[in-house]
């Protein structure tokens, strides 16, 4: 197995947190450069806190991917979307995993932990961090929705 030679975040809330660890676990076990930046805010953080940090990181490029856990993943991917430059999905199954980067050119993965067991979370995992941004067809579509963006957030 050969993962990504990438510079991976990862974070959770409250319901994701044996996840977290697992996929922690699994990632450096393959040597991927993860770092858990368990992000505690005052100390009582939840998702929209941890979620937006996380996206933050990826923004100012401190790292290239991220991957954020919950208890459905929604609440994540919501709040990293708010976050210039970061385009997440919610992924439980391995061809939308694939395809979200493949596709979408996503940035942060989210996954909840109510949702999914740990097996299919790394798979999941791995084959996101496997696929890179295909272009062709897809890179209108995502240039598309980066010119959407920079409206968005500059007018
Ligand atoms: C629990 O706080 C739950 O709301 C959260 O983990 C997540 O599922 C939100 O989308």
């Amino acid at each position: 197995m050969s993962l990504r030679n990438v510079k991976v975040a990862i974070d959770c809330d409250d319901a994701a947190r044996e996840l977290k660890g697992i996929i922690v676990g699994y990632l450096k076990e393959q040597g991927v450069d993860v770092t858990d930046l368990d992000y505690q805010g005052e100390g009582d953080a939840l998702y929209p806190e941890i979620g937006y940090h996380l996206a933050e990181q990826i923004r100012n490029r401190r790292f290239d991917r991220g991957i954020l856990l919950c208890g459905t993943g929604l609440g994540m991917a919501m709040i990293a979307n708010k976050v210039e430059g970061v385009f997440a999905g919610t992924c439980h199954d391995v061809f939308s995993a694939e395809r979200l980067k493949k596709s979408n050119d996503a940035n942060v993965l989210t996954m909840g932990s109510r949702v999914i067991g740990p097996e299919l979370a790394k798979m999941i995992v791995k084959a996101w961090l496997d696929s890179d941004f295909q272009g062709g067809g897809s890179q209108p579509k995502v240039e598309q929705m980066r010119a959407l963006e920079r409206k968005s957030f500059h007018g």
